[in-house]
């Protein structure tokens, strides 16, 4: 999380500003904002004070920068307000919401297409970030066995993935000590390319990331194409280099869009395959999933299992202690949905951001980089002739509006280009598209300086 200074001097004293109708009788007194007071406040009033304050926090729903979800039904919010004491590491004393997450793994793995011939494993995580910590702490320790086992060196381990891959994976590998190996992205590609994919392999490589949804412009990696050039590689006597797909948020959209893809447990060289609950899986922040083709992927000494909380459970997580709400509303969806549900939601998204990818092309300055056919997120950049402002402008322009819509330079190789990006997530409806677009042509005819323009050249704010 964000790193926060200590704050001394004239701040380690500045008081909260309460209202008067919060502090009636006097009772409350002065409440430091960075201390802890030395008494505390009615209930009623400390809730107040929180809720006035998050007042200024944005509006969820219209943060088009995010791939975490901002809707979820009543009956899903009612379940987590429920479970929200449930500690998820507590499988003796919540043996039930353990059964429910043991039944989402067996979802997902199916989903994934896991072989009955073998015996996938996963777990639910916090969410991708830890997902893709374990899936590449399993593939690290099993580049060393083998290596151990040939007797060879295994102290310079390296792992491969594109240059547009998700930070958690370059935190994985400055954590645990792994050479981060980023193949550039090109003018022909923004994402990896399996002939470069392959190349960038050796004998210390433990394994290549494939992103099923790139962060920077949705496009879903061509993993089975990768997949057939590790093959090659390994079939001309090169290294043998496992596969994990970052699916975090394709893996919940691929299998309800796009069944006939091939790019999980069908193919033999995925080992492991990562996606977000609370990104398409639509469960609000705090879950995520990783699974295993098989327990064999997965080094045993990776496997904690401990007895302080009663009974014995195999446990593999970064962390301990973890809220089991975020599970059970995944199998609330799981039930609420099914196949059928989950395809409509996810093709609802898909159709919108086509639908918004025509109508940003049609208004004249922008240039699509993806339309959304991956999943459900478009990026599109200035187009030539150079209009006289910037994707940044644009952006400053849609905040005024109530709108989120980040700007930012695409991935080293074609970091000379800045895009802007919309993820189209479940609750973003035609209507509220229509009205981004609205919003959107009205800031680019300011920026032309156009008849919409306040006359002073401020920006007037729209809620
Ligand atoms: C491709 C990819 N991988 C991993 C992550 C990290 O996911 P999380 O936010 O669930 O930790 C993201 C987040 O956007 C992502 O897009």
């Amino acid at each position: 999380m964000a790193l926060h200074p200590h704050e001394t001097g004239d701040r380690s004293t500045e008081p909260l500003h309460l209202r008067p109708q919060l502090d009636r009788a006097g009772e409350t007194g002065e409440v430091p904002r960075f201390r802890l007071a030395s008494r505390g406040m009615p209930p009623a009033t400390a809730y107040q004070v929180v809720h006035d304050e998050l007042l200024l926090d944005g509006s969820a729903r219209l943060n088009l920068a995010t791939f975490v979800t901002t809707y979820m039904d009543r009956e899903g919010e009612m379940l987590m307000a429920e479970c929200a004491a449930k500690n998820m590491i507590d499988k003796d004393e919540y043996p039930q919401t353990a059964e429910i997450e043991k039944r989402c793994v067996n979802m997902l793995a199916d989903l994934w297409h896991a072989s009955s011939d073998e015996r996938a494993t996963g777990c639910s995580t916090t969410g991708s970030s830890e997902a893709c910590m374990l899936g590449g702490l399993a593939l690290a320790r099993r580049w060393r066995h083998r290596r151990q086992a040939a007797g060879l060196p295994a102290d310079r381990p390296n792992l491969v993935m594109g240059a547009n891959v998700q930070v958690c994976w370059e935190k994985f590998c400055r954590y645990w000590d792994v050479e981060p190996r980023l193949v550039p992205v090109g003018p022909g590609a923004t994402c990896l390319t399996p002939d470069a994919a392959a190349a960038h392999c050796d004998d210390s490589t433990v394994g290549v990331v494939a992103v099923l949804g790139s962060t920077y412009d949705g496009a879903y990696e061509p993993v089975a194409a990768i997949a057939g050039a590790l093959d090659a590689l390994a079939a001309g006597g090169g290294p043998d280099v496992p596969l994990h797909v970052d699916g975090a948020s394709g893996g919940f959209v691929a299998p309800f869009l796009d069944p006939d893809l091939e790019w999980d447990f069908r193919l033999p060289r995925v080992q492991s395959i990562n996606a977000s609950g609370h990104k398409f899986g639509l469960v609000y922040p705090g879950v995520g999933w990783v699974v295993w083709r098989d327990a064999a992927a997965l080094p045993e000494e990776l496997v904690f299992t401990v007895d302080y909380l009663g009974g014995a459970m195999p446990t593999f997580a970064l962390n301990f202690s973890r809220p089991g709400a975020q599970v059970v509303a995944q199998y609330y969806n799981f039930l609420r949905l099914g196949h059928e549900g989950y395809r409509r939601v996810q093709q609802e998204c898909r159709d919108t951001a086509a639908w918004l990818a025509d109508r940003i092309e049609g208004l004249g300055p922008f240039a699509l980089v993806s339309r959304g056919d991956g999943i459900p997120a478009l990026a599109f950049r200035i187009a030539a002739p150079e209009p006289g402002f910037t994707v940044y402008d644009v952006s400053d322009g849609l905040r005024a509006h109530g709108w989120l819509v980040p700007a930012y330079a695409m991935p080293p190789g074609l970091d000379d280009m800045a895009v802007l990006r919309v993820v189209v997530r479940n609750g973003f409806s035609r209507d509220l598209a229509g009205k981004l677009l609205d919003s959107l042509g009205t800031v680019v005819d300011k920026l032309r300086g156009g008849s919409q323009s306040q006359p002073d050249g401020r920006s007037g704010f729209h809620h």
